[in-house]
């Protein structure tokens, strides 16, 4: 038998998702507007009713507990909840309170994210991220929310990926408004930033009790594709950009390249209680063409890969949560998790990986969740529908939830708090 893999006492197992890959008719917002569009979404889906988790929530923190998760990340959609500026809807308030009074009856810790992805209409006809006000509106929703809510959440979590916004948005022309433009690119990357400091003294200040707040970093493992000089800045570039130019904001305090020569921002400095990390994958890159001057290098032929193409690579994970932890704050995995039609491999990889996370505690990393992605098969953003990264599964029509081997796996995996010695062996 394998050896069992046991985690600390009181650790976090649950799933994430955001609100438009899940909700439903999240009407008021820019990717819906987008989507409306025609033409960009890879598999021709659009969002629609999604998983109209925003009806179904009581049956899913049901299946939650049923498939013993204690935690759920969840995002509340800022559109809904300010579809003005500056006009409040307190229904909307009333629908996440009834959210997290059902996550807490289920015996669910609720992590909630306030910005993931998407923005308001009214904010991005302003110029979304560009617009140079953007942290302190996104400043304002958070000290909202966190006066509305603050009493039943204990964990916030500001900006979901805030490299991915920037980059897909005014970079690579991949999400809306799709600009393929370095300086818009680099306003949006110091915006973001700043608005991460400005979310999280807002919190700080407006919620009732102390609730632990922080951003959500999609860590990537980088390296060079080559081994000429050029490949080596490429990957140093990239690496700075995904991984160094967030964390080392957030511990000094400073805006550092590509978007600033390390000027300091009021509020910056410390802005987090701890780290939440997303891992899919490693990226390996050499020197490319502009915009982005750096390419990304396909996986070897012999890799394993999933239907996003991407490698799977296990030991990134392990070295993002030992760097993670070098930042002396306590590290929550706030996503991982594969888009396969292989549920036989969704397993392999899950165990696989938190054999990782265990690596890195077993190093002393003060690690506290692991929250896959995702609950059940939902919209993947440009990707649509195609991509099935769930546990569940989604029946077309009528949304039924349907657990796949790979539901059941992790249950047994949350209830012992532990990888059992059977599970490691056949997978390690
Ligand atoms: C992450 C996003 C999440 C989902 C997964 C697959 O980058 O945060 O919404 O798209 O990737």
């Amino acid at each position: 038998m394998g050896q069992e893999l046991r985690f600390p006492d009181g650790f976090h197992w649950g799933t994430a998702t955001s609100s438009h890959q899940v909700e439903g008719n999240n009407r008021n917002n820019h990717w819906w507007r987008w989507e409306q569009e025609g033409g960009h979404v890879k598999d021709g889906t659009t969002s629609g009713p999604a998983c109209d988790h925003y009806n179904r929530f009581e049956e899913d923190c049901r299946l939650m507990e049923e498939f013993g998760h204690n935690a759920y990340r969840f995002s509340i959609e800022w559109s809904r909840i300010e579809p003005q500026e500056g006009r409040w809807d307190e229904k909307e308030v009333e629908h996440y309170r009834r959210v997290v009074d059902c996550l807490r009856r289920h015996n669910l810790t609720p992590f909630a994210t306030l910005h993931h992805f998407c923005n308001p209409v009214w904010f991005e006809e302003q110029g979304g991220w560009l617009n140079p006000q953007a942290p302190a509106l996104l400043g304002r929703y958070a000290a909202y929310m966190a006066k509305q809510l603050g009493d039943a959440v204990p964990f916030w979590l500001t900006v979901n990926e805030p490299s991915v916004t920037p980059a897909a948005a005014y970079l690579m022309g991949e999400f809306p408004p799709c600009h393929r433009d370095p300086r818009e690119f680099l306003t949006a990357t110091r915006h973001v930033l700043i608005a991460l400091g400005r979310m999280h003294q807002a919190i700080r200040e407006s919620a009732p009790h102390s609730p632990q707040i922080g951003p959500v970093i999609n860590m990537t493992y980088v390296m060079p594709g080559g081994d000429t000089e050029e490949d080596r800045q490429a990957a140093q570039l990239m690496d700075q950009y995904l991984n160094a130019y967030w964390l080392d904001g957030l511990r000094d305090g400073v805006i550092g390249p590509p978007a600033g020569d390390g000027e300091p921002v009021e509020g910056l400095k410390g802005a987090w209680d701890f780290v939440g990390v997303n891992y899919y994958s490693r990226a390996v890159v050499k020197a490319g063409p502009p915009p982005a001057m750096i390419e990304q290098v396909p996986p070897p032929a012999d890799a394993e890969t999933s239907t996003m193409g991407w490698e799977v690579y296990p030991d990134g994970f392990y070295q993002c949560l030992k760097r993670a932890a070098g930042y002396g704050v306590p590290v929550y995995i706030t996503e991982n998790g594969i888009g396969t039609d292989d549920d036989e491999q969704r397993r392999r990889y899950v165990v696989r990986h938190l054999a990782q996370a265990h690596r890195a505690l077993r190093e002393g990393v003060d690690l506290r969740s692991y929250l896959h992605w995702t609950f059940q098969d939902n919209f993947e953003w440009a990707e649509g529908f195609r991509q099935k990264f769930g546990l569940f599964a989604r029946e077309e029509g009528t949304l039924r939830r349907i657990p796949k081997p790979s539901a059941a796996m992790f249950a047994e995996i949350a209830r012992a708090n532990a990888v059992p010695g059977e599970m490691a062996e056949r997978y390690l």
